[in-house]
């Protein structure tokens, strides 16, 4: 799709199902080059970034079958340990084949990562990490070439990427010796990976927090995994409940990873009730004004960022929102003053002043 055209709504009412998580499900199906046996995931959505990881691992040599939202890769005698760009750069979660790919085979010949253009998003961190398990890394002629044999040993990440953690989990998985990594994201996300690895016959404790154990093993079984469902699909949806003061019910959720959503949701007036696996979030009242900073997990994620941006612009009273992930993610903001609304950009924070939205031709930079 091109283009969309949004007409104006009353408000936003209803109940619905909340999909599989994207930025698990990447990690997840990159995990299954770890095993000799096929690799079956439930609840991967259906987005172009998982086709595109698909058709990546195609490229390689896996065969991947899609039935609705259940997935088989199935791994096959002759795998490649060179990835062409033309798949990888399609997307920044295509570096995630190199810790499995590098854990398995030894070695990968990788095209650049791409990406949204949310800042230079290097990957240094994972190539850092790889190096201290003993790998050697070459970046030139627009290839990243990561070989060695690898042995355990502990990382200290300087920032908790989300990425370099999982692409450095799935490195150690069937690497010998014990691998801790201090500073680990601990991103719902990255638990989801460990538990599915875990269940391949993999030994990891601490996944999901800062520190992560792994202890090589030597192979690992298929995986058959449900994905956990989407909380930025999630935290989407009530943004625009908030914003059209709507009634929404939402089912497959895991109201914990949602936690810093409901809890900005709340002081800016919405009402949540939380009912095991879903929320009803209602909200009939003038949006109370808040400042926002993006942050790595359990902090409001930065993925919510421009969303709650045009929600805030709905608020009665300034808001601040500080942008502290990514170097350049205000690129909706020029899109969004199209539409009426009045915010001043000071390098990485925004000062929302409110303003009338009204209908405009814009574009989706990010
Ligand atoms: C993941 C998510 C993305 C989310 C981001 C932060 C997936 C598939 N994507 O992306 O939706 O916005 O986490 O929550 O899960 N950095 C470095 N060097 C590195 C790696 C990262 O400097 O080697 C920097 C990045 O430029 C960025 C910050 O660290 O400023 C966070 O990046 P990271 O946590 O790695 O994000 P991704 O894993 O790419």
């Amino acid at each position: 799709m091109s283009k969309i055209i949004v007409k104006k709504c009353k408000s936003i009412e209803g109940e619905i199902n909340i999909h599989g998580s994207k930025n698990a499900s990447l990690p997840l199906l990159a995990s299954s080059i770890l095993s000799d046996e096929p690799s079956v995931f439930h609840s991967v959505p259906v987005l172009s970034d998982t086709e595109n990881m698909l058709s990546l691992l195609t490229s390689l040599g896996f065969k991947c079958e899609r039935v609705e939202d259940t997935v088989t890769i199935t791994p096959s005698a002759k795998i490649s340990l060179k990835a062409s760009e033309d798949f990888t750069c399609k997307l920044r979660a295509s570096f995630l084949i190199a810790g499995p790919m590098l854990s398995k085979f030894g070695k990968i010949e990788t095209g650049y990562p791409g990406g949204c253009v949310i800042g230079s998003r290097p990957v240094d961190l994972h190539l850092k990490g790889f190096e201290c398990l003993g790998a050697r890394s070459e970046n030139k002629h627009g290839k990243i070439t990561v070989c060695g044999s690898l042995k355990g040993c502990r990382i200290y990440l300087d920032f908790p990427s989300v990425g370099a953690t999982e692409n450095l989990i799935m490195a150690s998985v069937l690497t010998e010796g014990e691998t801790v990594i201090e500073n680990a994201a601990t991103e719902p996300e990255i638990k989801d990976l460990t538990e599915c690895l875990n269940e391949m016959g993999a030994e990891i404790s601490g996944g999901g927090t800062e520190n992560i154990r792994i202890n090589g093993v030597g192979k690992l079984k298929g995986a058959d995994h449900i994905i956990i469902p989407d909380r930025i699909e999630a935290g989407t949806y009530m943004a625009a409940v908030a914003a059209t003061k709507g009634e929404l019910k939402l089912n497959n959720v895991i109201c914990n990873h949602l936690k810093p959503i409901t809890a900005k949701l709340r002081e800016m007036g919405a009402v949540i009730d939380e009912y095991g696996n879903s929320l009803k979030i209602i909200c009939d009242k003038n949006l109370k004004p808040t400042d926002i900073i993006t942050l790595p997990y359990p902090g409001f994620p930065t993925d919510l960022q421009a969303p709650f941006s045009v929600l805030l612009s709905q608020a009665k009273g300034n808001c601040l929102i500080t942008e502290s992930v990514f170097e350049n993610r205000f690129r909706h903001i020029p899109e969004l003053k199209k539409m009426g609304a009045n915010i001043k950009i000071d390098g990485r924070c925004a000062v929302i002043e409110g303003g009338r939205l009204s209908g405009a031709r814009v574009c989706s930079p990010d």
